[in-house]
């Protein structure tokens, strides 16, 4: 059977006191609807719908493999829905709601609540958790185990007060009779919004089989209204995601001080000190070391390597390598096997050969390096000339001494030596030495008179005064 979802994320979330709409918000670095998106998509369901309205260019842009709806007005939930009635409404097969603004719903929930729709033959049913008196969610209305409705919060009667089943906002429904129930739903409530919930009454008044799925961890459900339960929910993640690695084989030194996103895997054995965050679609391998305080984005790196203090992003590292402290991969960049790039060394497109070095205040920008490479403290390629990116190749075994500017475009071959202070603005060939700085010049005993000559200054001026 076909699984279609819907995903409401067009409110604007005034709560969160923003520019941007809610949904793009960052739960631990990943906005909160490509939270939704990706755990559906990992799931597999055939397609999904994402109802956009406040801010829609600003969540487009950021997902996709996904049908956009809109929502010109926020009438509310059940409104929203509706706008994916042309898409839907002919369908067989079931769907599921959920709400833009409950990020950390994970993948098995999901399939729990469509296993136990399929199991119970309903055709309709609401993921359910337990809640305290004081909260301010909607609440399973229940007669004799059988659940009868969803009234919000604001429209409790005082009967109802004591409930403590909330309604999570998440649904799978037979996708026909959601969308029959919806053409029945008014306004006429204390918020004068067309409700979602309504539904679930509605179909339970027609006969057909309503119920609930309760869940235990209210924390995967709880809709993220304001920053306080922003903030929240990243460590809810962040702990929930360590955890996981740490039953890996993952040693997180301080798990409360790491940041490691959700999409990021590690292998085994390798330890990830304080202070490191962890992002985009990060890949580590086994056996290395992490951190101190570092942080990755996009980073592919293998096995065995040693990271200390660095800012790294969208670069493959090979087996081996060791890096930092405080080094900087700005993208595009492949450290390969063995290398070695120490204090204060950036690198942005460039390919770094096997066991090559640059040990420490060293900048290789758009330049291809060969194996056995040697920088010298202070060596710079000079990749930019105002307007255009240039290369510059250095070839095997290459020495370069210390604070050399190579000016690009400009190839340095095989086995070339460069002497310290050099300029090289053209081809060094193979086996040369390239000596290109001002002679030095040795003047006898003129270090004496430099100093008489000074001190007449100093005389003559303070005469004057
Ligand atoms: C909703 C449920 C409530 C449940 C709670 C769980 C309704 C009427 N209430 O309340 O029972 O306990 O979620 O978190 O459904 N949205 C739209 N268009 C609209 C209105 C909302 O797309 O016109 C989207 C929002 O962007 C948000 C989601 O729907 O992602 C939920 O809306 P919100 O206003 O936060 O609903 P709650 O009041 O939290
Ligand atoms: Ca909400």
């Amino acid at each position: 059977m076909k699984v279609y979802a819907i995903v409401l994320a067009a409110g604007k979330g005034t709560r969160m006191k923003s520019e941007k709409p809610k949904v793009v918000h960052e739960v631990l670095y990943k906005p909160m609807i490509n939270h939704v998106v990706d755990e559906l998509r990992a799931m597999g369901v055939d397609e999904t719908i994402v109802v956009v309205g406040h801010g829609a260019e600003q969540v487009e842009a950021i997902v996709d493999g996904v049908t956009f709806v809109y929502q010109n007005e926020q009438l509310g939930t059940g409104h929203a829905v509706l706008q994916a009635k042309d898409k839907l409404a002919d369908q067989e097969g079931m769907t599921l709601v959920l709400n833009g603004d409950a990020p950390l719903i994970r993948k098995e929930t999901l399939q729990g609540i469509i296993d136990y729709h399929q199991q119970n033959h309903n055709q309709a049913t609401v993921m359910s958790a337990d809640c305290d008196t004081s909260t301010h969610y909607g609440r399973i209305v229940k007669v004799d185990g059988q659940v009868k409705g969803i009234v919000e919060f604001k429209d409790l009667l005082d009967t109802q007060m004591n409930i403590t089943e909330m309604n999570t906002g998440e649904y799978c429904f037979d996708n026909q009779s959601l969308f029959n129930a919806l053409s029945k739903i008014t306004n006429n409530n204390a918020q004068n919004e067309y409700y979602l919930t309504d539904v679930i009454g509605i179909m339970n008044d027609e006969g057909l089989k309503v119920d609930a799925y309760k869940i235990n961890d209210f924390n995967e459900v709880g809709g993220i209204n304001d920053r306080v339960a922003l903030a929240e929910a990243t460590q809810i993640l962040r702990d929930r995601i360590n955890k996981e690695h740490l039953l890996n084989g993952v040693n997180i030194v301080d798990p409360a001080n790491t940041y490691i996103g959700r999409d990021v895997i590690i292998g085994t054995d390798t330890t990830i000190e304080p202070g490191c965050i962890i992002k985009g679609k990060t890949v580590i391998g086994n056996h290395c070391h992490i951190g101190p305080y570092c942080e990755f984005t996009n980073m592919e790196i293998k096995d065995d390597v040693i990271i200390k203090f660095s800012v790294l992003s969208d670069s493959i590292i090979e087996n081996g390598v060791d890096i930092g402290p405080y080094a900087r991969l700005r993208t595009n960049c492949h450290i390969m096997e063995h290398a070695h790039l120490g204090n204060f060394v950036e690198m942005k497109k460039a390919v770094f050969g096997k066991g090559s070095k640059a040990s420490h205040l060293t900048y290789v920008g758009d330049a291809e390096v060969g194996e056995d490479v040697n920088f010298g403290c202070g060596t710079i390629t000079s990749n930019y000339d105002g307007k255009n990116k240039s290369l510059t190749k250095i070839e095997d075994n290459v020495f370069i001494g210390c604070n050399t500017n190579l000016i690009a475009p400009v190839t340095v071959r095989k086995n070339a030596y460069i002497a310290a202070g050099s300029t090289i603005t053209k081809e060094v060939e193979e086996d040369a030495m390239a000596i290109a700085r001002a002679r030095q010049e040795n003047k006898k005993g003129y270090s004496k008179i430099l100093k008489e000559i000074r001190e007449k200054e100093y005389e003559r001026r303070n005469k004057k005064k």
